[in-house]
């Protein structure tokens, strides 16, 4: 059975204030088949992971540089990340590729990167509303797993996650109907060139509302949760609505 995990991304939010969100989480979460996972800002990972430290929760951050060290102002490596306490991060977000002008090869360099310090990848992907008006969903979302994932992708160092652009933070969402489309397409996607068994996350708008039918998709093994994991009480109700999937 492949993994269930349900993974917070705090984006650009978050002070050491924050911290009382995780003493509040760790109640609601406990070790067994449903994994957490939460990526705050880099400046908190060390103090969360030191939280999380014994504790069912895994500490991811929010992005990485390909690189293994040296001058690129402001960035942070795969090395420092694991340093810092982190087990896995965030890749090919699409506010990285929107803000930062990602491409697909920078995230397969970024994916090596984790792989090689011993970080799970998380890989993002996602069509844009206008990809999805023009009917090419399927192939945008291929081709972003194509150019995003190395060779050597397997579901023990890699989770990929559909995020529609257009879902994020908008609180739409697709149909169920529309997800289970993608996320059968991605496994057939994936299965045809790596091994079976990735854990496939779904991302845009869930919240504790839409989690339970959102889990009951098929081939979706878990949510990217944005704004509803800056509150400990409605990502802890994601993560149960998941644990009961
Ligand atoms: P959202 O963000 O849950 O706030 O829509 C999801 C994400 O960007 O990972």
């Amino acid at each position: 059975m492949r993994t269930k995990i349900a993974a917070g991304n705090w984006k650009m939010n978050g002070l050491t204030e924050s911290l009382a969100e995780i003493d509040a989480l760790l109640p609601q979460i406990s070790d067994g088949q449903t994994k957490a996972i939460i990526c705050p800002p880099a400046t908190l990972i060390s103090s969360l992971a030191a939280k999380a430290s014994g504790q069912p929760l895994s500490i991811g951050g929010q992005d990485c540089h390909a690189a293994a060290s040296g001058a690129h102002t402001g960035d942070v490596s795969a090395a420092m990340l694991k340093d810092a306490g982190a087990d896995c991060v965030i890749l090919g977000h699409s506010e990285r590729r929107a803000d930062h002008g990602e491409t697909d090869a920078d995230v397969a360099a970024k994916t090596l990167a984790a792989w090689d310090n011993g970080l799970v990848a998380i890989v993002c992907v996602g069509e844009t509303e206008a990809q999805r008006d023009a009917g090419i969903t399927l192939q945008v979302i291929r081709d972003q797993l194509a150019g995003s994932l190395p060779d050597g992708a397997t579901p023990a160092n890699t989770i990929i996650a559909y995020e529609p652009v257009w879902a994020i933070g908008t609180g739409r969402t697709p149909t169920l109907d529309q997800i289970a489309e993608v996320h059968d397409d991605m496994n057939a996607t994936l299965d045809t060139r790596f091994d079976a068994g990735f854990s496939l996350l779904y991302g845009g708008s869930v919240k504790p509302g839409n989690a339970a039918e959102i889990f009951a998709v098929s081939n979706v093994d878990g949510a990217l949760v944005g704004g509803a994991s800056l509150k400990a009480s409605d990502f802890g109700a994601i993560w149960s609505a998941l644990n009961a999937a």
